[in-house]
């Protein structure tokens, strides 16, 4: 896995020692030059060559070599190398140059990043004032210049030797995380063991990556979980990667190693813009606009009881059939994710039939909202394919809170500016067709395909509550029931009558769909994004 690549900073640890020359024959200003490539030489080693050798042996790698990865070759410039804290509250304490951080900036396919990567070989990489001082102070930096900030974390979490003054310095960070929130993409990568306030700065960012079997997330580790509850738990039963991408739905990516952690990390940025001032980067990938594809015209199923996979669809319509899925493991019945359409980044929401029919639950609504609300924020049209028998009936997603819930994924849509394109392609029943980004609440364009079901409620249901006095008399109940649902149907469940009404702008041939959508984007561009002022609406959180 620790494939060694020739970069800047292992070059430099390959200079020879300069203080072996003898002094005297060096000149004074050689030898103030020679001092300082002793001090940097040092400085890179961060806890020492052993310490960087653990990190290794636990499949991680040092601080030093993800930076090298992340970024493109020798584009980083480092800030704060020599800076050291002030050793404990009280003093006395070792202190490190560096203070158990990297940080500074570098370009990922040419485009500027800033970054931090926590050193575990210095202190469990614990964050002290100094260690926090050097990451604010990237953070400000990515703000000014309207740049994504991407956090390499590896940290035991508050140093605890700092007492109060490192609590503070947490404080410091969310701050500036829940300030730069909407004004620069924020990237959180979990690379090792991180507790307390070293898991609530990743949360409070826009994306969070965790690496299988090496990374951690928990409030407390499970030793003081241990202590407290006389329960014992692995770290990753309390927060592996594994219990945050399907559970906690905390990581938004997981992948197999540091390696693949930080190009996939390098993926996403390419879908991103640098600031919600800008437009997201056009990557032309060859694919015709006009495109169509006649295999879509017969992806859904003639029972409307049958299930597919809604990821046809999406691959289908995207250029290349490119897709990052985000949230991949967390309420698979709602596909989230980032793609492109005539060159330009979508957001796609997508319900997914083939899981729990793609009924909306507490998951699923709250997944989709802050994708949502994340594209609204960095100008990402957003793509919305309905196929959703409704919100998931029950007492587990009623004390849930699922009114709280659908109502954050209808919040978000109404609020979102952005183009809004929807495509109902088969059912969009009750509430639920409303909050996914119906015309009604705000959807630029809507397109169904002939196969959508829009009504109240699906056809038995419906029969058997309009026709409740003739079933009850009929000496066949079922037959009875059998004939007002087909009755039903066929008089309501087609999107004909939506039509009529102008609410869907046009119904389509399924395998028009990728080019009418392109179609809509373009003119889209031109939409004014405006909103009366207010201090901020009150999200139901
Ligand atoms: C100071 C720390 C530290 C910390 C680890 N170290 N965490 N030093 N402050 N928070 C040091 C260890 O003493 C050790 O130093 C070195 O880092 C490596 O740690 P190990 O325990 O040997 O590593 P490992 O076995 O891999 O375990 C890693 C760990 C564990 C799971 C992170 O160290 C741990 O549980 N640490 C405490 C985690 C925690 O409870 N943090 C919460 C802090 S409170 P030596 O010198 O022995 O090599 C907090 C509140 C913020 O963050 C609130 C804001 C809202």
């Amino acid at each position: 896995m620790m494939k060694e690549r020739k970069t800047k900073n292992n070059a430099r640890k390959k200079q020879p020692n300069p203080s072996a020359v003898p002094y005297e024959t060096v000149p004074a200003t050689q030898r103030t030059l020679n001092a300082l490539e002793v001090m940097r030489h040092e400085t890179l080693q961060g806890g020492g060559t052993e310490l960087i050798e653990e990190q290794h042996r636990r499949g991680k790698l040092s601080a030093r070599e993800r930076i090298d990865l992340l970024l493109d070759e020798g584009s980083f410039e480092e800030f704060d190398l020599l800076k050291t804290g002030r050793g404990g509250a009280f003093g006395g304490e070792k202190t490190y140059p560096g203070d158990g951080v990297v940080t500074g900036h570098g370009t990922v396919d040419g485009r500027e990043v800033f970054m931090f990567s926590q050193d575990f070989t210095v202190r469990g990489g614990s964050l002290g004032e100094a260690h926090s001082q050097k990451i604010s102070k990237v953070m400000d930096h990515a703000v000014r210049v309207g740049a994504p900030i991407i956090g390499l974390n590896d940290s035991g979490g508050a140093r605890i030797q700092e007492g109060v003054d490192a609590l503070a310095s947490y404080g410091d960070i969310f701050k500036r995380n829940a300030l730069a929130s909407g004004i620069i993409p924020q990237i959180s990568c979990i690379m090792g063991p991180c507790a307390g306030g070293a898991v609530y700065s990743p949360a409070l960012t826009d994306f969070v990556f965790m690496v299988e079997d090496t990374s951690y997330m928990y409030v407390t580790g499970p030793n003081v979980v241990e202590t407290i509850t006389h329960t014992a738990i692995s770290h990753e039963d309390l927060g592996g990667a594994k219990v945050h991408a399907e559970k906690s739905g905390i990581a938004h990516f997981v992948l197999p190693n540091d390696i693949m952690c930080l190009r996939e990390v390098r993926r996403l940025i390419n879908y991103l813009p640098s600031n919600n001032k800008q437009r997201t980067p056009i990557l032309d990938l060859s694919d015709p606009v006009g495109r169509t594809d006649p295999a879509l015209d017969y992806l859904v199923p003639e029972n409307p009881n049958q299930s597919y996979d809604m990821k046809v669809c999406i691959n289908s319509i995207l250029d290349g059939a490119e897709f990052l899925e985000v949230q991949p493991y967390y309420a698979k019945n709602i596909i989230c994710g980032f793609g492109r359409m005539g060159g330009q980044t979508i957001g796609i929401v997508a319900n997914q039939p083939a899981v729990l029919a793609g009924v909306l639950d507490n998951s699923a609504s709250t997944k989709a909202a802050r994708f949502v609300r994340f594209c609204d924020a960095f100008n990402i049209p957003i793509i919305c394919l309905v196929d959703v028998p409704g919100f998931m009936p029950g007492p587990e997603q009623e004390q849930g809170g699922i009114i709280r819930n659908g109502a954050k994924l209808l919040y978000a849509f109404i609020e979102a500016t952005v183009p809004r394109i929807t495509v109902i392609v088969r059912k969009a029943y009750g509430g639920a067709y409303v909050v996914m980004n119906s015309k009604h609440i705000g959807s630029d364009i809507s397109y169904a395909w002939p196969t959508a079901e829009i009504a109240v409620m699906g056809p038995k249901g419906a029969a058997e509550v309009i026709f409740r006095k003739e079933i009850q008399a009929s000496s066949d109940p079922a037959k009875t029931i059998a004939l007002r649902t087909e009755e039903y149907r066929k008089t309501y469940v087609n999107p004909f009558l939506s039509a009529q009404r102008g609410y869907i702008d046009d119904v389509i041939f399924p395998r028009d769909t990728r080019h009418r959508i392109i179609r809509s984007l373009q003119f889209l561009e031109a939409k004014k994004r405006e909103r009366p002022e207010r201090m901020h609406g009150n999200v139901p959180l």
